[in-house]
């Protein structure tokens, strides 16, 4: 399916496919739908189906310094951990007993411990230990009638995924990326104050990259101009892991690997560019958890390099003196517009026109896919095969560099990749020891 949305006239003969979303007069999301939408808890219908999904919720090497962390995620209050024996776990945030905060539990070779009166759990949500219990009324055996409730936690490329969904659980995908090599990654959290759904529209929005990051980076400059070339076209193809976008500007052709191969709003809430994913991932109705992976090939020159840890770190999304959003690196630009569209925007007041033609096709997945989960489907890249998960090809426009590598000064004349040889432009923030890193592991002088 192959939609264009274009600034220039389309040439008489075209003529979408009966099964394209219809760009023109496209009909306002209606109340009910906007909710049905943006609802995330259990037993709501995105909610369900967002949970046949895994979601990033943490980083690893998070757990270098910690055993224990509270997360909130799709509306549940959970608490995830690494016991003694390295095993991870993510159960309720609150204790069977009488509800304390097994965040403040402590870890013991094998699960969590409540620090109240000591239960003990296991990563399946078994009661392991009820110390007085087990001594007072040990036939009784209370604590096999006890469970604390437990998801599924694993770890691939650096990050702890949690799965809220039904059995079996579909696998965690191993996203190409995820197996590169000669690369320094590091993982960014902020915590933005919205609903997810409009922070994954906007994975499906290529133009706002002219006007958003372009255009009012220039004006926060103070310049006033010259302004970004105008896109003159875009064109969003559904393919298995996502939408495919696909853009030409002011002087470009179709031989642009922005037209030839494009970038991917993947399934169900990330933007992939190539070198790094951002996960939008619901804490709640109310609040988002974005989560960045971020690849940097090191120059040729650095090779075989091999990253001992992936760092990870939490951007501040306002400034502290004036609270007003930050707006100075590319993610906080994008954090403007998603906060500013209002914590639930009431989809009601809006106009879509052509560029939005991605969104609308997005939307009407996602109510598709709510009605494939009520048949007893799997709902769009659900990935159950494990040769397929060997390693998942995505569509990737600066592949050659990426997978091949460039030299120092090669990457630093990269349009895309020069730019962050001199600072991190995703999200502001990023602590010193991590900018460091990045500079030892590039071989840049520190
Ligand atoms: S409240 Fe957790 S052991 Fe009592
Ligand atoms: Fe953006």
């Amino acid at each position: 399916m192959l939609l264009r949305a274009s600034l220039v006239k389309e040439p008489p003969h075209f003529a979408p496919a009966a099964d394209c979303v219809r760009i023109h007069a496209s009909p306002m999301l209606d109340p009910a739908k906007n909710k049905l939408l943006t609802s995330v808890g259990r037993g709501t219908p995105m909610g369900d189906l967002l949970r046949r999904y895994w979601m990033p919720i943490a980083a690893l090497s998070e757990f270098d310094s910690q055993s224990i962390k509270p997360v909130r995620l799709m509306g549940e209050d959970l608490t995830l951990y690494k016991d003694m024996s390295g095993t991870f776990g993510l159960v309720d945030r609150h204790c069977p007993h009488r509800c304390a905060d097994m965040s403040y539990g402590f870890v013991e070779q094998c699960g969590l411990r409540c620090n109240y009166h000591g239960w003990l759990f296991d990563r399946d949500g078994r009661c392991l230990e009820q110390p007085y219990e087990d001594v007072a009324q040990p036939e009784a055996g209370f604590r096999d009638k006890i469970r604390i409730k437990a998801y599924p936690v694993e770890s691939t490329g650096g990050l702890i995924w949690a799965y809220l969904g039904p059995q079996p659980a579909p696998l965690v995908p191993n996203w190409e990326p995820f197996t590169w090599k000669n690369g320094f990654v590091q993982i960014v959290f902020a915590d933005v104050p919205c609903n997810w759904l409009q922070c994954q529209e906007n994975s499906v929005d290529p133009l706002h990259f002219e006007w958003m990051h372009m255009n009012w980076s220039v004006r926060l400059k103070d310049k006033g101009g010259p302004y970004s070339p105008r896109h003159l076209k875009l064109a969003f193809e559904e393919f298995d892991y996502g939408i495919v976008y696909r853009r030409i500007r002011e002087g470009m052709s179709e031989q642009d690997p922005m037209w030839k191969v494009g970038r991917v709003c993947l399934w169900p809430n990330a933007l992939f560019t190539g070198d790094h994913f951002e996960w939008r991932v619901p804490i709640d109705d109310e609040n988002t958890l974005s989560v960045t992976w971020c690849f940097s090939r090191v120059p040729k020159d650095r090779e075989p390099y091999v990253q001992e840890q992936i760092p990870a770190w939490r951007g501040p999304v306002r400034e502290a003196d004036t609270g007003r959003l930050i707006s100075s690196h590319v993610m906080n630009q994008d954090f403007v517009a998603w906060v500013g569209q209002g914590t639930i925007p009431d989809r009601t007041h809006e106009h879509l026109g052509t560029s939005d033609a991605g969104i609308i096709m997005m939307r009407q997945r996602f109510l598709k896919d709510i009605e494939a989960i009520a048949r007893g489907e799997d709902p769009k890249a659900t990935i159950r095969d494990p040769e397929v998960n060997r390693c998942i090809s995505l569509p990737i426009a600066d592949r050659k560099n990426l997978t091949e590598g460039q030299t120092l000064e090669e990457i630093a004349k990269h349009p895309l990749g020069g730019g962050q040889l001199s600072d991190y432009v995703f999200q502001a923030g990023q602590p010193r020891e991590v900018r460091e890193a990045y500079a030892k592991a590039m071989g840049l002088p520190e």
